[in-house]
């Protein structure tokens, strides 16, 4: 199978000359657009970009935890959202607040900070670097204004139901709402309580949790959508396209 998957991009590679980047994102598309229609979670979070251009989500995103700024850079690159909100206090906790290999000393984060500012100028109006904490930048959006909400900041258990209780009214109707490190475990790496907070939140919702089948996985819910409505608007979007 994982030679097929090679196959793919090598023949649009060698056979079409097309470039190793378009080649990876088109492969992303396919498996994205099979997988989402099919009602199974896409492979990693480096497809949840296709999962937004599917849903044509193209409105205002946060991502809440940014450190040098990778994964803001990467959706900020593969989607089409107008505006991403990079929230992080870049800022050293106590240990019994944040334990977690990315609590660093506050010169790694001054470090990071930087990182992060430099790899997203190139965006200008796109990108908006917030520097405070998940529930300070909360209270700036206003109901139901998101389009995607991207969240791994503080992987404890009470802060994942903070993160819950004040960004899921700020998403809009049909819009995707993601947790990174799906997994529950007290490790080397940190505290995780994600999958109990996120499995809790979700149980009275009836709302179908996607989990990307990887190592670290990805959670994450598109807000009041059934199966059907989400063929609708992957489906609807190409018939219009086609006719247009
Ligand atoms: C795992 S790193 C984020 C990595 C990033 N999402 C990526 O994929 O490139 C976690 C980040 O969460 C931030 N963080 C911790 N507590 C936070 C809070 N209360 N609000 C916002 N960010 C927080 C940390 O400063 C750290 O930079």
């Amino acid at each position: 199978m994982g030679k097929i998957k090679k196959l793919g991009k090598d023949v649009l590679v060698k056979i079409f000359k097309m470039p190793e980047e378009r080649a990876l994102s088109i492969k992303r598309w396919i498996s994205a657009a099979f997988r989402l229609s099919m009602n199974k979670a896409v492979v990693s979070r480096e497809h949840l970009p296709e999962v937004l251009k599917l849903l044509k989500l193209k409105g205002p995103a946060a991502e809440v935890g940014v450190a040098a700024g990778y994964f803001s850079d990467f959706l900020l690159k593969h989607s089409d959202i107008s505006i991403l909100y990079s929230i992080d206090p870049w800022k050293t906790f106590d240990n019994d607040v944040y334990r977690d290999i990315g609590n660093v000393s506050q010169e790694e984060f001054e470090r990071d900070y930087k990182a992060a500012v430099r790899i997203l100028e190139k965006y200008r109006k796109r990108s908006n670097v917030l520097r405070m904490t998940s529930e300070e930048a909360s209270r700036l959006f206003k109901t139901e204004t998101l389009d995607f909400i991207f969240i791994d900041a503080n992987h404890s258990y009470s802060e994942c139901i903070k993160d819950f209780e004040n960004w899921w009214p700020k998403l809009r109707k049909g819009g995707v709402f993601a947790f990174h490190d799906y997994i529950n475990a007290e490790i080397a790496q940190g505290a995780y309580g994600v999958k109990k907070a996120v499995d809790e939140f979700i149980k009275d919702k009836r709302q179908k949790l996607f989990v990307t089948p990887c190592v670290w996985p990805s959670a994450y819910i598109v807000k009041d959508t059934s199966y059907a409505q989400l063929l609708l608007r992957i489906f609807k979007g190409w018939y219009r396209n086609e006719r247009q």
